[in-house]
């Protein structure tokens, strides 16, 4: 009797040798936790701002796009059709040379439209393919902006679904759009390489480059890039340092690797579960 009680005496006694111990130090860590959860949560409230604001410059862009370029150019073009009725030219030479001009301004227009409508959807991407898709954007851009973009195609066809190829080619565009804005860069590259286990994208310029963790902070085409990477079952790498240029890959699975991974995983728990 008196040897269990003493047992039991000295296991209470470790119990509390124990809770001493490793209560502070759990109780740290769930302090911890909850207050990079409480971080995160922040983060997330902060992005989520800086994606209305985003959105609303966007509109603003679209509108002042629409209303100061589209509209003047209808308000001038009306004008002309005016005048041209009103002014009975009997000269056929003169009057040739004026629906010309109308019709250099309804071809502007018209380009204008088509490419305000490419920036909000790109419709070629589904009847033509992510590789020709964005064959015609890296030609686009070059163009608009005088700088030179290579693209290649390595490998087989792509294989992924609209929806992917949709992402893909935002951040492609997104992508391109800080070479233009932020590198200074005169040359960038774009290369879409299809394996037979992943589809890997890679945008690299020779320009000014940044500091990651600062640029973090200041747009929201880096969080976009990535989320759009992470949606599509992929991850974004970037590789940059200043005045080293900037390396971005995006690596997403093919359909076929992504099951045979997910069979995987299946066989590893089942296996888990019966050992
Ligand atoms: N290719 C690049 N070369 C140099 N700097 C870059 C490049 N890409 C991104 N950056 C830097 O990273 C920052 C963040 O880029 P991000 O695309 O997130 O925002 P942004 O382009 O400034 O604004 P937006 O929200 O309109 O995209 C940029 O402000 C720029 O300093
Ligand atoms: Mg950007």
């Amino acid at each position: 009797m008196l040897i269990s009680i003493g047992s039991m005496a000295v296991s209470f006694a470790a119990l509390v040798v124990v809770l001493l111990v490793y209560l502070p130090s759990a109780r740290r860590r769930v302090a911890a936790a909850e207050r990079a959860l409480r971080e995160r949560d922040a983060e997330n409230q902060a992005l989520a701002g800086r994606l209305i604001v985003a959105q609303e410059a966007e509109r603003r862009r679209i509108a002042r796009d629409l209303h100061d370029d589209l509209s003047q150019k209808l308000a001038l073009l009306n004008v002309e059709i005016d005048l041209l009725a009103t002014q009975g030219i009997v000269d056929w030479h003169r009057r040739e040379q004026r629906f010309r001009r109308l019709s250099r301004a309804v071809a502007e227009i018209t380009s204008d439209v088509h490419d305000l409508s490419h920036e909000l959807h790109p419709s070629k991407l589904r009847p033509l393919g992510l590789v020709t898709a964005l064959d015609a954007l890296c030609r686009d851009l070059s163009c608009k902006y005088g700088i030179i973009i290579d693209f290649h195609h390595i490998g087989g066809p792509v294989t992924h679904d609209a929806d992917v190829c949709l992402h893909l080619y935002r951040i492609v565009q997104e992508g391109l759009h800080n070479v233009v804005k932020h590198s200074s860069a005169t040359h960038a590259i774009v290369e879409v390489e299809v394996g037979s286990a992943a589809l890997d994208l890679r945008i690299a310029d020779q320009g000014r480059g940044f500091v990651p963790t600062a640029a973090a902070r200041e747009g929201i085409g880096l969080v976009s890039m990535r989320e759009r990477a992470r949606i599509v079952g992929g991850q974004m790498i970037i590789h940059t340092k200043p005045a080293g240029g900037t390396r971005l890959g995006v690596r997403v699975p093919t359909v076929a690797e992504r099951s045979r991974e997910q069979s995987a995983r299946v066989v590893s728990i089942r296996s888990a579960m019966h050992t």
